[in-house]
């Protein structure tokens, strides 16, 4: 098949262009650079990725226009945008524009170039705070506690009612939990880990010498140990359920997650342990935005495909993205 990429030169998307290749498949790829990294796109090329790449914005019609033009791609998959829950609460309407606003001229452009199936990045955050502590099914109310995940929210309505008028369209929905490590084989990983705000890149990088220190937002959550759990799906098992989902596109919403939950503390834990290395932790504020529990139940896509995660365990996940950051900043 050929697929266009959106967001292919940041964490995930090129995690999946990888698979994609590694599987035959025709890749070509959008992505302003705004967030990702042409070191990305070099990192492709050495894996035998001969695709062609616009530095673009999704919204900017005339342009990916003219890149569609003539090459018949099967399917999109949708990852640019911007992805932080704490940015999103400071920056309400720049989180709007770039993953709303540009998102409507994006879909038209698709549309008229006959492209019909389409993989969209959800999110967890879809889901905001739960009740009670429980794994989340996809019939969970929306109660998204973050302008970012209002904006998944918004973008799931207008697949949701584009598609309702168009029995040819047909999307899915990943809501991706905490996607975290890197290509198992060493071959991509996260090349702007040390500007990321997610606990494990984070973490790493005060280990690695980067940072100073790492903070837990909030230790007074309504968890065992105070601080926020999280489902953590390792970047290779994300990557494949794209591809086992793209056979079976109906309309449909699933969670991507390992339906296991490790608090922040446990998440640092395993981090000191396979780096061996010291961190100063300090304890903070919660940042606004922040569930206390977010934990997937993803029997839903397990049913619907051969999915299955495999790198389940977290010093696994942990240890993939050490050995990245080792390999890129030659650490002993
Ligand atoms: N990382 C996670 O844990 C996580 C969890 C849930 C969902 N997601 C979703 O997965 C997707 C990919 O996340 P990621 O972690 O790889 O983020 P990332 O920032 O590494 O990648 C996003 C890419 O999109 C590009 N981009 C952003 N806005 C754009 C625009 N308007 N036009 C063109 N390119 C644009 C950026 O330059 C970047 O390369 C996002 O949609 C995110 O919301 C991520």
């Amino acid at each position: 098949m050929k697929f266009l990429v959106t967001g292919g030169a940041g964490y995930i998307g090129s995690h999946v262009v990888l698979k994609l290749i590694e599987q035959g498949h025709d890749v070509n790829i959008i992505d302003n650079l705004s967030r990702g990294s042409i070191e990305i796109i070099d990192y492709l090329k050495s894996n035998g990725w001969n695709g062609e790449f616009l530095k673009s914005d999704i919204g900017d019609i005339d342009r990916v226009g003219k890149f569609l033009t003539g090459k018949n791609h099967d399917c999109v998959i949708h990852f640019a945008s911007f992805i932080s829950v704490g940015e999103s609460t400071k920056n309400p309407i720049q989180y709007f524009e770039n993953n709303v606003a540009q998102f409507p001229k994006f879909l038209s452009s698709v549309v008229f170039h006959g492209i019909e199936k389409f993989i969209l990045s959800s999110s967890a955050a879809v889901y905001g705070n739960q009740k009670d502590n429980a794994p989340i099914k996809e019939e969970t109310p929306l109660n998204p506690s973050s302008p970012y995940g209002t904006t998944k929210v918004m973008l799931e309505q207008m697949l949701d009612a584009y598609a309702k008028r168009n029995p040819n369209f047909k999307f899915a929905s990943l809501r991706y939990f905490n996607v975290a490590g890197c290509n198992i084989d060493q071959k991509i990983g996260d090349v702007l880990f040390a500007d990321k705000e997610n606990l494990i890149p984070m973490c790493l990088s005060c280990a690695a010498g980067i940072r100073d220190k790492i903070s837990i937002y909030g230790t007074d959550y309504n968890t065992e140990d105070g601080t926020c759990i999280r489902d953590y799906i390792h970047v290779d098992d994300l990557a494949n359920a794209h591809i086992e989902i793209v056979e079976h596109l109906n309309n449909d919403y699933y969670n991507v997650g390992n339906g296991v939950g490790y608090s922040v503390r446990d998440i640092v834990n395993s981090c000191l342990k396979i780096t061996a290395r010291k961190m100063e932790v300090v304890e903070t504020d919660r940042r606004p935005g922040d569930p206390d529990f977010l934990c997937a139940d993803a029997t839903k896509i397990q049913e619907k495909t051969k999915w299955k995660p495999k790198t389940t365990n977290i010093d696994d996940i942990t240890r993939s993205a050490w050995e990245w950051i080792r390999k890129i900043k030659h650490l002993p």
